[in-house]
């Protein structure tokens, strides 16, 4: 059966990194028909519109997405691609690869980060001069889609260590719901795990993650938690993820446009080939996905390898190396 995956490159290295991506989706034979669609900075500033409709319905009716990076228009373009296709959960697995110098090469955590709520409802006001809010929004079902979630994906990839991170003795009401309830869900799967205040947590990812395996996260904190990971990984160039909802899902790198680098072909393609293995996984190429997998691997460990991770090659070479050991 063929599948229909939309594919939106967006800003910057996502230009770059994301038809590496759809190069070694090709080379696996899949059967995938891709349809591209814009987003971002620049088709803003052309037209207006950083996600334009055509765009938004591309997502709603393929089977699956793949997206690179947007620029400043990020959150206009992301936060509506997750909700447009569903997604309640992400998925960030931060993983060390052997060969690398990494800061911590025993890591191998998958953060599930909720996808929907928390302090990225976009609920601000200026209520007077100099002075702003926030609305944090926090439900027992979406705590509670995320909690099944998390000890669904430990159970079945075998993690043994959950941890549910949050701030419920500062943020009583809200991080205080999300705790009693992933807790509760915890209980009701049988399984063991950990509770973590997450500024503790940060501390102790950096110093000893090879204590962490699944750690359920709250909205924010799944993102800033998975970056600092990135750090002691290897770089945010490592880093994939997966948006998933009930019938749909989106997958990009956990990294943004990188301007710094954008335009110079050498960026690393790693985090968004690592993220299209992911959309494999979702549409039951499992065999596929872990060929891919290892042949990132393999790379990694042996080169040829992009400037973020100490080497001098470009994001085409370890694009060609990846397709050459499938
Ligand atoms: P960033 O992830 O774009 O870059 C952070 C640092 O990591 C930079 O030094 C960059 O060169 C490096 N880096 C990231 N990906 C890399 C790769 N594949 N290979 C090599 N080096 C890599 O985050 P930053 O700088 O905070 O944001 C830049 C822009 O991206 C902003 O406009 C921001 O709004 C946007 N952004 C978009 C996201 C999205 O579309 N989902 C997510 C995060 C940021
Ligand atoms: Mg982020």
């Amino acid at each position: 059966m063929t599948h229909e995956i939309a594919v939106i490159p967006g800003d910057g290295i996502g230009q770059e990194v994301t038809p590496a991506a759809v190069e070694v989706l090709d080379a696996l034979q899949v059967d995938f028909e891709f349809v591209e669609g814009e987003a971002g900075d620049a088709v803003a500033e052309r037209t207006g519109e950083a996600l334009p409709e055509e765009t938004r319905a591309l997502a709603a009716d393929a089977d699956a997405t793949l997206f690179g990076a947007a620029g400043e228009t990020a959150a206009d373009v992301i936060l509506p691609l997750r909700s447009i296709v569903g997604s309640f959960a992400n998925v960030r697995p931060a993983r060390s690869y052997p060969g690398l110098d990494a800061i911590q090469p025993e890591t191998d955590i998958v953060f599930i980060r909720e996808n929907t709520e928390g302090v990225y409802t976009g609920i601000e006001s200026e209520i007077t001069d100099g002075v702003r809010t926030l609305t944090r929004v926090v439900t027992e079902e979406a705590s509670r889609d995320i909690a099944e979630f998390g000890f669904e994906y430990a159970r079945k990839n075998d993690f043994d260590d959950v941890t549910i991170a949050h701030k419920a003795n500062v943020m009583r009401q809200t991080d205080g719901l999300f705790l009693d309830v992933a807790e509760e869900v915890g209980d009701s799967f049988g399984m063991e795990y950990d509770t973590a205040l997450m500024d503790a947590l940060a501390m102790h990812l950096v110093q000893r993650p090879e204590e962490y395996g699944v750690v359920i996260c709250p909205n924010l904190a799944g993102d800033m938690l998975s970056d600092l990971s990135a750090g002691i990984v290897g770089g945010l160039g490592l880093l994939p993820s997966a948006n998933v909802g009930e019938a749909n899902a989106l997958f990009e790198p956990v990294h943004g446009s990188a301007p710094d680098i954008a335009g110079q072909g050498i960026a690393n393609p790693a985090a968004m080939i690592l993220s299209a293995a992911m959309l494999l996984d979702h549409l039951e190429y499992g065999e596929e996905a872990d060929r891919l997998r290892t042949a990132v691997e393999d790379v990694l460990a042996e080169g040829p390898r992009t400037p973020d991770l100490g080497g001098d090659a470009g994001t085409e070479d370890v694009t060609t190396a990846v397709i050459d050991r499938l």
